[in-house]
């Protein structure tokens, strides 16, 4: 990924836009943080009180203010997001924080008068999926329905999977076994961008005041048989395929894993990456239209790219 050095948007008040960061010392977060600093805006990064992450000390030395708060309190977080041009969540969990975390903040930036909201969900086009198909994504769809009644402009920026995930998270790409495994069509396209194309994108589209209320980004849109040919190149190595089952086998194994997994708060439990998959695989929450072209400065990274910085 690349951007060149691109003024912020101001206001009629010039000066740099602030912009809130909810979620700032997270992996996504820091890289928005840095995006936004690279383009010139003020950010000002919520951290929740007594939070360690050393993050933190990074997001001081790159130029952002770091705010200490109670995310549980909505007079602090109102006070937080005074003066900001969007609030943006890059926040991560389950029900707490999606739902209730997030409706909070939203609730505060409301109240502070902020014009936009950027909630957090990079993601495949959950508007397209049946409840029940994603865990993780209902929350986002619940969250949804709050957000659109609220008196502010929403913007969702949409990614597909993370194509870093491809290194080693996902279990498509099976380096050593020099095989990508899929469930259903080797010719369904996926939708994959990368965490900081995600960002670079992410911190455009929060300088910029007429976003609409969904954007769709994918660095690489690859066919199975597509990840397959860029493995092959970034590895110099031959890859086959592997054919694991229809989308029904899939959908039991979710189940049995599921079934035999004590109930945790792990937000990504190995069950819900095989959601993501399926839902992927299903083809219902593919991408369109894409609006990669909307700022002209962001270089995509490629599936091949991706693959070979592993072998680097
Ligand atoms: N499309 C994809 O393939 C894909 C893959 C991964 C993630 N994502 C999405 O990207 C977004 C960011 O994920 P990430 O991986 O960057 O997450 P992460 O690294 O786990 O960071 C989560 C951030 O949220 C903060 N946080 C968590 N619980 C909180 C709470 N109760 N109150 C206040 N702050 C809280 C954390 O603060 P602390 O530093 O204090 O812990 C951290 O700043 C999420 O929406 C996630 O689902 C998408």
């Amino acid at each position: 990924m690349a951007t060149e050095q691109t003024p912020a948007y101001t206001s009629a008040s010039s000066g740099p836009t602030t912009i809130v960061l909810a979620g700032a010392s997270g992996e996504l977060g820091l890289q928005i943080a840095l995006s936004l600093l690279e383009r010139g805006a003020y950010v000002r990064a919520l951290i929740r009180r007594g939070s360690t992450n050393p993050q933190i000390a990074t997001l001081r030395e790159q130029g952002a203010t770091v705010v200490e708060v109670d995310f549980a309190n909505s007079k602090e977080l109102t006070e937080a997001c005074v003066g900001a041009a969007c609030v943006v969540s890059a926040l991560s969990g389950l029900r707490d924080v999606i739902v209730d975390t997030q409706a909070r903040l939203l609730d505060a930036a409301v109240a502070a008068g902020v014009p936009r909201f950027i909630p957090s969900d990079y993601s495949i086009d959950y508007t397209k999926l049946p409840y029940g198909s994603n865990r993780n994504l209902d929350l986002r769809r619940e969250f949804q329905e709050r957000l659109d009644k609220a008196p502010i402009a929403a913007t969702s920026v949409l990614n597909g999977m993370f194509t870093d995930l491809l290194t080693g998270q996902a279990p498509v790409v099976l380096f050593k076994l020099h095989r990508v495994a899929y469930w259903g069509n080797a010719d369904q396209p996926l939708d994959f961008t990368t965490l900081a194309d995600t960002a670079a994108f992410t911190a455009a589209a929060a300088l910029d005041p007429t976003t609409p209320r969904f954007l769709r980004v994918a660095g690489e849109v690859a066919t199975i048989r597509g990840v397959q040919a860029a493995a092959s190149a970034a590895t110099g190595k031959k890859f086959g395929l592997l054919w694991a089952g229809g989308l029904g086998v899939l959908g039991t194994m979710i189940k049995v894993t599921r079934a035999l997994m004590p109930t945790s708060d792990e937000v990504f439990p190995p069950w819900q990456g095989m959601q993501y998959l399926h839902n992927m695989f299903s083809g219902l929450p593919k991408l369109a239209p894409l609006d990669n072209a909307r700022y002209p400065e962001i270089r995509w990274t490629s599936v091949r790219e991706v693959l070979k910085s592993r072998n680097e």
